[in-house]
Formats: C-alpha cells, structure tokens, sequence
C-alpha cells in the first residue's frame, strides 16, 4: 500500500484528503492519503522517510512551503522560482520537490473561462506565495504583460520579476486596461471579508476576473465585479487542479474534476 500526507501548521480544515482519497478509490490505488500536523523541527524526519520509500509523496501547505527546502535533493524549475515546494515525491532515489500551484491555476483558468492567457495583459493583485506562483505560471503562458501591485513595493518587485520580460509593478491605473484581472491578497477572506483589493469602478464586462479565495465561496468584491458585468471565478477550481497536478504526478494517472468541483463547494458552504 502506498502513503500520502498533507503536512501543515495548522492543517484541520485541509480539503486535500477528501479530494485525493476519492481518486484513490476511483482509480482503484492501494494507497492512502492522510493530514498530519506537525512543527517544523519534524520535517527533516518526515522528509526522510520518502527516500526509505516509507512516505510515496507529501503535499506541504502553510507555513512550510519553504521550510521544506533544504531537506530536498532537487527543485523542479517552479519550485525553484517560486522558491515554494507544495508536492514532494522520490524519483531515481532523489527526493524532489515541485510546485502544482501555477500549473493549477491555468488549468482552473481554461476549466472555468475557457481562457488562453497568451497574448493577454494582467494585473495581479498581492505578491505573496499565491501571487508568485501564478504570476510565474502566466509569464510561462506567455501573457503580453503582467502588472503586480501590492502593498509593499519591494514584494511587488519580487514578484514581477517572476514574469520574466513582462512582469512589472503598476499601480491602480492599469486595472481598467486588462484583460484578467486576479486577486491574490488576503482581503476578502472571512476576517477581512469587507475589504477590497482594489476599486470595483475599475473593473468592467470586458474582463476575466479570478479571485484566489474560496472561502467564501464568493467574496463581496467578486460580486461587485459580477455586477459590473465582469466574468468571474473563485479559487476553488485552482485548489482543486494544484491537486489533480499532484495526484497525476505521483500516479501516473489522471484525477476526474467534475463530481468533485461540487463536492468541495458543498464542503466549504458547510464550513460557512
Ligand atoms: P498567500 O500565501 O495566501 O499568498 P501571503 O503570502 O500572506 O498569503 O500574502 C498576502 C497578500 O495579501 C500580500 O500581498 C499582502 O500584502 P503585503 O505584501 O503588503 O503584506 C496582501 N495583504 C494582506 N493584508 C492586506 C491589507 N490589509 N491591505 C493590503 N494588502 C494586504
């Protein structure tokens, strides 16, 4: 039988073992996927028992995307971006670890809009880990520019530079020009469920506009964009395709989306 552990701090609420047990079944897999809290003096172990081959893969999830790091062998070229680690596996006896968070969010992207990011001007909105993995994702895709605009100015920097060419900081004035526009700041999470990440007098129906969160399912600034006659997306679909990227990674073998689209969206309003 094989193993699989989401490791996180603090890590209850994670949806991840619903998600990966189903396709365990549905695939017919040996194996068992399971959450384990822990502390971060507990990685270099736990780390270690994916070389004993003890541990077939490990999701890592906040605060540990980094920590994982030095006890790797190997980056994949997200994760070294990124310099974040969220899927960890053994190949030819090297413990690897790699990044599904990009790659996740455009397939959320093509899933839900059917949307090509290539030739497309973006605004990203926030510079933390979740904007620099889609920011990296989308200059791979090939986008015509990507403006980052955060708070913090030097995180700003930082992460357009992951958009190798395209990647610049902006500021308010360049939402109206886009294309997609994406939320990857913390405002409009449940603790800061009021907050705005930008002016919604900015956005407008030409535009694609992507909100990370999914918790809620739909923040008050994603209705506002919906009233503004915008396309608009919540996080869930990325959250699942970070995982169906890490499932197929370590199985070889495909994870079907559609019965667990709605089933992780009935977990969170349960949650709500
Ligand atoms: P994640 O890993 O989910 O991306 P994070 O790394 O904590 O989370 O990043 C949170 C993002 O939300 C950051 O861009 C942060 O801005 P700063 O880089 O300036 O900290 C942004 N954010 C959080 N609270 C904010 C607030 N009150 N106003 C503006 N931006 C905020």
């Amino acid at each position: 039988m094989k193993n699989y552990l989401v490791i996180g701090n603090p890590i209850n609420h994670s949806l991840s073992p619903k998600l990966h047990n189903f396709w365990i079944h549905n695939n017919n897999i040996d194996a068992i996927y399971e959450k384990q809290l822990i502390e971060e003096n507990q990685l270099e172990n736990l780390i270690l028992k994916v070389k004993e081959k003890k541990i077939n893969g490990i999701n890592v999830t906040v605060p540990f995307k980094k920590a994982v790091i030095p006890f790797l062998d190997e980056l994949s070229f997200e994760a070294e971006k990124t310099q974040s680690v969220n899927t960890i596996y053994l190949d030819s006896n090297k413990i690897i670890g790699h990044n599904t968070d990009g790659d996740g969010f455009l397939k959320a992207l093509k899933h839900d809009a059917d949307f090509d990011p290539k030739q497309k001007r973006v605004v990203v909105l926030g510079a933390g880990g979740a904007a620099k993995a889609i920011t990296e994702a989308l200059g791979r895709a090939e986008v015509s520019s990507l403006v980052v605009i955060n708070r913090t100015q030097a995180k700003a920097e930082s992460t357009a530079a992951l958009a190798t060419d395209v990647g610049t900081v902006g500021d308010l004035e360049d939402i109206s020009e886009a294309d997609l526009v994406v939320n990857a700041t913390s405002l409009g999470m449940k603790d800061n469920a009021t907050q705005f990440p930008c002016p919604v007098d900015l956005i407008h129906s030409d535009q694609l506009v992507v909100d990370l969160i999914y918790h809620p399912l739909k923040t008050p600034w994603l209705s506002a964009a919906e009233q503004k006659g915008a396309r608009t997306h919540n996080g869930v679909s990325m959250l699942l395709f970070q995982a169906t990227e890490a499932f197929t990674l370590w199985t070889g073998q495909q994870a079907p989306v559609s019965t667990m689209l709605r089933a992780i969206e009935e977990e969170l309003e349960r949650r709500s």
